[in-house]
């Protein structure tokens, strides 16, 4: 499959994984729909990228997803490619107090999101003649980080419910891709993460969608670069070492 010519919708697209991958897909000629919260990352973005498309929409809202597909359907009729991106997550310590509601985020986000998106996207996505559905977990879909305990266990869930979204669409014109990024330099990281991440490998974002899109293009459909395809074959053969090894690379925050 070639990167060109493609209308591609991208959550989560106003910060790093996701506004590298507009970066580098915009490059390429296609066209370009990001998504996010905040306002003014998207302006920033648009600034950055004159000629990128944007729409402030939340994916843990199932009415905003409405929305977007209406307005995104009826403006870009084209539309053939979904990146399920957008994410969020937390250094979170189970000793604390968590609210019922607050304490499930990033369930909403990481995992509700993208299984709301591809629902709602799927039957456009079906019409065009090579669509193309990427979901974006990440290499502790494989083996949890303790410290992250909500947000491994809804990459682990994104995983394998992407696994059975490739065999439900077999025989259709959708593909269906994984990219599972190991620890990558974007704000994400840098916020709650900082002090954990002193002293770690961290990939490049630019090197991390450059291999991205070289995968999709060379056909393949679980894309897991750098640590995380060690991850996910560590996490296999010995998945209580590996365990253990996140366990003590860090600690929750106090
Ligand atoms: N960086 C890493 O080390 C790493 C490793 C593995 C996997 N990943 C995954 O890669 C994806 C991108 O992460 P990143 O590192 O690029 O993070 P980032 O720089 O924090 O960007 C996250 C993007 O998602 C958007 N977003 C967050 N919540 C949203 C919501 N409810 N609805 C719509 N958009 C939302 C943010 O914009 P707003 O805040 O304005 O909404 C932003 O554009 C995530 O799924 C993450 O789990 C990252």
């Amino acid at each position: 499959m070639k990167l060109t010519q493609k209308t591609i919708l991208i959550t989560g697209g106003s910060s790093g994984i996701g506004l590298e991958l507009a970066r580098q897909l915009q490059a390429r000629g296609n066209t370009i729909i990001i998504t996010g919260r905040d306002q003014h990352k998207l302006d920033a973005a648009q600034r950055e990228l004159p000629g990128l498309h944007m729409i402030r929409s939340d994916v843990s809202e199932p009415n905003s997803i409405t929305a977007l597909h209406a307005h995104v359907t009826a403006q870009f009729p084209a539309l053939d490619t979904l990146i399920n991106n957008a994410g969020i997550m937390r250094n979170l310590n189970l000793h604390d107090d968590h609210g019922l509601i607050e304490v499930t985020r990033e369930v909403e986000v990481n995992l509700m999101g993208p299984v709301r998106m591809i629902q709602q996207f799927l039957p456009h996505l079906k019409t065009r003649p090579e669509a193309l559905i990427v979901n974006v977990s990440s290499g502790l879909a494989f083996v949890p980080y303790p410290i992250s305990p909500i947000y491994s266990a809804t990459k682990a869930a994104l995983h394998s419910y992407t696994q059975s979204l490739r065999i439900q669409l077999e025989g259709t014109g959708v593909r269906v891709v994984e990219l599972a990024p190991p620890a990558t330099e974007t704000p994400l990281l840098r916020g709650e993460f900082d002090r954990e991440m002193q002293g770690q490998r961290v990939m490049d974002v630019k090197v991390l969608v450059k291999q991205t899109l070289a995968g999709i293009e060379g056909g393949r459909v679980d894309i897991r670069p750098g640590l995380s395809n060690v991850m996910s074959a560590m996490g296999r053969i010995a998945p209580g070492f590996m365990l253990r090894q996140l366990a003590n690379s860090t600690r929750p925050k106090n």
